[in-house]
């Protein structure tokens, strides 16, 4: 039987390293994978590296994202359904008293003045925002991409109870209270890639896609079982950082995990599979990407027996 399963795993990994893309291609291309009809009604394909304004972009399509340069404010246009009906574009005009416009900034300006508040979104992008701008109270989606925030502080998202996303992406994020964002009820999406974050806070249990990739994650950046009790979480992205093993145990609602271009150097056989009983299969996590690590994924064969694709990565 081991004989078998050798040589079965053997042909395997030869197949996959034929068909894994090279560690410079960084786009996620599912054509390598032979994806599944079923599997490609998955509500998004997630692109590394391009800008995430795609994310939503995919919701609903069943192709591979094309790849777009561009960074637009083609978002406007992708309202949440509840706020379907003709949103109403708030701004200095329609001055209603502060609490429309939301509570002043810093520099004395009230936040939907400086930002551009529709419905229940908050745009504040590249608007050399040195703080998070205090947020109306219903505010459920959060943009602020493209400024230069340094710091997250306990209070920036306090009483936000409604807030389901929220996008820090290419700010100078180097602190974030341990607090900021596990009081947070409903927060489900957590974008903080291209910052300078060093240590993990504490997340909220809601969350199902954590993109934390192009940071300063080293050794002690994420505490143990960070991620075991996020029982929602589907999309876990912390490539290019400096981890050097992988974040365990991983959510059984985990669907893709992208570690590629850390320093990650070893794999128990333990790591996605459950040694002691050969019948669990991990259904879910279908992408795994290890490929810009220091690691040889053929040293642990049977760590892959329970998933239902290798991962990408070093196999030889
Ligand atoms: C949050 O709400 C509580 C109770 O309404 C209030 O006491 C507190 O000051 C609020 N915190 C912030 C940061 O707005
Ligand atoms: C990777 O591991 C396999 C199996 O242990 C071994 O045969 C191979 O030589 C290793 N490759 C490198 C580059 O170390």
């Amino acid at each position: 039987m081991k004989t078998f399963v050798n040589i079965f795993l053997g042909f395997f990994i030869f197949e996959s390293v034929g068909a894994a893309p090279t560690a410079d291609t960084e786009t996620y291309d599912s054509e390598f994978y032979e994806v599944p009809l079923g599997e490609l009604l998955h509500p998004f394909v997630y692109v590394e590296n391009e800008q995430s304004d795609q994310l939503e972009t995919e919701i609903g399509t069943a192709l591979p994202s094309v790849t777009q340069e561009s960074y637009s404010f083609a978002l406007l246009t992708e309202e949440p359904e509840e706020e379907a009906s003709t949103p109403k574009l708030i701004d200095g005009s329609s001055a209603q008293g502060s609490d429309v416009l939301g509570l002043q900034t810093h520099d004395g300006l009230p936040t939907c003045l400086l930002c551009t508040c529709l419905g229940t979104t908050v745009y504040c992008d590249d608007r050399e925002l040195d703080v998070v701008p205090p947020l109306p109270k219903k505010t459920m989606y959060f943009y602020s991409r493209y400024n230069r925030i340094r710091k997250i502080n306990r209070n920036d998202f306090a009483n936000l109870s409604n807030l389901k996303r929220i996008d820090l992406t290419a700010n100078f994020i180097s602190e974030i209270h341990e607090d900021a964002f596990w009081i947070l009820p409903q927060l489900q999406e957590l974008v903080l890639r291209e910052n300078r974050i060093r240590q993990l806070p504490e997340l909220p249990s809601t969350l199902t896609f954590i993109d934390i990739s192009n940071n300063r994650l080293g050794r002690r950046g994420i505490r143990n079982e960070a991620f075991k009790d996020l029982h929602e979480l589907q999309h876990l992205y912390i490539t290019d950082n400096n981890l050097d093993h992988i974040p365990l145990p991983l959510p059984e609602s985990l669907q893709a995990l992208h570690l590629q271009n850390n320093n990650i150097q070893e794999m128990h056989e333990d790591t996605f599979c459950d040694t002691k009983d050969f019948n669990y299969v991990r259904r879910a996590l279908e992408d795994i990407r290890l490929d810009g690590n220091p690691i040889n994924l053929s040293k642990t064969p049977y760590a892959y027996m329970c998933l239902p694709r290798l991962p990408v990565g070093n196999l030889m």
